[in-house]
């Protein structure tokens, strides 16, 4: 009898270090997210270069991922063609820019008080390379975004206003965190300021909202002067998994951020 349990014992043992030795593991210890959950994930992502970089380092991404869930969520909120903003929807701490030292087209722009930080650095930044950043627009309401609509509309047709211009309830500067500095021209990308923000805005965590040669995936032509802030770590992770584009990572947030989520450990205090 003696001999059975102790047989059995040690049965139990050798099940119990297979078990051990063969599970997996875990690839960071806040998310219980083991590397075959992972795969499987980021196999649903369509940008074949984008699964790569991701599968290449799914630690950091992870590490990047608990980052950014612990930043207000709504500064990486899908506004575009397809996922507009309630027509009411205003943010809450709107701050004039008359009251900043900040050079403006029109007195009556506001942001939000969450970019101000980094927008006056910016702003201070370039000031010490030798020139001045002006911001040409800002906040616009869903009525103030109907007016441009219609008067682009009625200026260049309806089928060039689309290009350039978003429906009312569409547009990122309703967010508030979306500026746009003068001028508003293609030729913007050829002054000092339009080429060092292409380089240094990134550090500010402001981000080109619609590049050269993507008006396929953002449904806009270039807009060398169009950013919107989405914050110093999130310009990081574009630049490092996202191939600097960020309309697919605010795509990956709307539509993948949810099992990331889901997996992140209660007690990481993020
Ligand atoms: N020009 C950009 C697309 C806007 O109207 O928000
Ligand atoms: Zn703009």
């Amino acid at each position: 009898m003696r001999k059975m349990t102790g047989l059995y014992i040690f049965l139990l043992l050798i099940v119990c270090c297979l078990y051990v030795c063969t599970a997996e593991k875990f690839i960071h210890p806040d998310f219980s997210i083991t590397e075959t959950m992972m795969k499987q994930k980021i196999e649903e992502l369509s940008h074949p270069l984008i699964k790569e970089k991701i599968l290449a380092q799914p630690g950091e991404f992870l590490e990047s991922m608990r980052v950014l869930f612990a930043l207000p969520g709504e500064l990486f909120l899908l506004v575009d063609k397809n996922h507009p903003l309630p027509a009411a929807y205003v943010p809450g701490d709107l701050v004039p820019l008359k009251d900043y030292p900040v050079k403006i087209t029109y007195t009556s722009m506001m942001v939000r008080q969450v970019i101000m930080n980094d927008l006056l650095a910016m702003i201070s930044a370039a000031k010490e390379e030798g020139f001045e950043l002006t911001i040409a627009s800002a906040f616009r309401s869903y009525d103030t975004q109907k007016n441009l609509f219609n008067y682009w509309a009625k200026t260049v047709g309806i089928e060039q206003a689309k290009r350039e211009s978003a429906r009312p309830g569409y547009s990122q500067h309703q967010l508030g965190t979306t500026v746009d500095f003068h001028p508003i021209d293609t030729a913007f990308k050829d002054t000092k300021a339009g080429k060092w923000l292409l380089s240094y805005a990134r550090e500010y965590g402001f981000s080109l909202s619609y590049p050269d040669g993507y008006e396929e995936v953002t449904g806009y032509i270039y807009e060398p002067w169009h950013y919107r802030y989405i914050g110093k770590e999130a310009t990081h992770v574009i630049d490092n998994y996202f191939l600097g584009v960020q309309q697919f990572f605010l795509e990956f947030c709307h539509h993948h951020t949810g099992f990331f989520r889901e997996h992140l450990k209660k007690d990481t205090g993020s």
